[in-house]
């Protein structure tokens, strides 16, 4: 990952096209108030739900590797009207006491990484959680619906005399495995009917399996995983309704 940022120029643009606010608010509600508890966001990336859940009381550890990401949100937050949020941003590398969060969130993370640094990444999560704590986790699972998706335009933004476009292919890609997956994303920066800049950015990730998952959590020393289809974990996951799930598994009491 510290090898082949997650960015590579696309950072600053990504954070002019923000996930809907209805994921959001889903998460957030999911969370209930903070109330000054403490969660850990691994891969915090623009730091959408780490600045969300940081509004609702969280005291909110945002860890980004990547330092483009990072630094975005780092001005985000520099940027945020009214009193600070809670939200401190950190690299992987910073040293994190063992116990320290009542919940953590692994959101969007998972698909990207092989299987050992999946595992890396779980049993860094059972050692921050306290016992009791919560891992939240969001990633796209296999499912025969999952289709690609072609070429298209999925946002404008106007800055000025500026237009930047946000465009998006989603497809199979055979040559990194029989279940791989590949998200384009170019960015377009137009004036006056001129194509200034572009940018783009392919990110490569293969859909979770539940029983896998389960398997992984269980050998990081997580227990209890279950796969929902909605963060409000009120619908159970079926891959053949759902591409998408939401998972949450726990570090035992003693
Ligand atoms: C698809 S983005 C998701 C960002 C954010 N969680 C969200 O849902 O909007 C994936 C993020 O995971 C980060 N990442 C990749 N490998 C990681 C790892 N081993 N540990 C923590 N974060 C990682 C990337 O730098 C990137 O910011």
């Amino acid at each position: 990952m510290d090898a082949q940022p997650y960015s590579q120029g696309v950072a600053a643009y990504a954070a002019l096209f923000p996930r809907p606010e209805h994921e959001l608010a889903a998460l957030c509600a999911a969370f209930g108030p903070g109330q000054g508890r403490c969660v850990v966001d691994l891969g915090a990336g623009l730091g959408v739900s780490a600045l969300g859940l940081g509004r609702a009381g969280w005291q909110v550890l945002a860890v980004e590797p990547d330092a483009e990401m990072a630094a975005s949100l780092s001005t985000r937050l520099a940027l945020e009207p009214g009193p600070p949020v809670p939200v401190a941003v950190m690299p992987r590398s910073a040293p994190l006491p063992d116990a320290l969060a009542d919940a953590v969130l692994c959101q969007s993370v998972l698909h990207l990484l092989p299987p050992a640094e999946q595992h890396a990444l779980l049993t860094e999560a059972a050692r921050l959680l306290r016992p009791g704590g919560c891992l939240w986790i969001e990633a796209p699972f296999a499912s025969p619906l999952r289709e690609p998706v072609p070429w298209g335009c999925v946002g404008t933004r106007d800055l000025g005399l500026t237009r930047v476009e946000h465009h998006r292919c989603m497809e199979p890609d055979p040559t990194a495995g029989p279940e791989a997956w590949a998200t384009t994303w170019r960015f377009e920066v137009w004036q006056g009917g001129r194509l200034l800049h572009e940018v783009s950015r392919r990110f490569a990730w293969v859909p979770l399996h539940t029983q896998a998952l389960a398997r992984a959590t269980r050998a990081a020393g997580l227990h209890g995983l279950t796969v929902w289809a909605d963060w409000s974990a009120r619908t159970p996951f079926d891959p053949a309704l759902a591409p998408y799930g939401y998972a949450r598994c726990h570090r035992p009491t003693p």
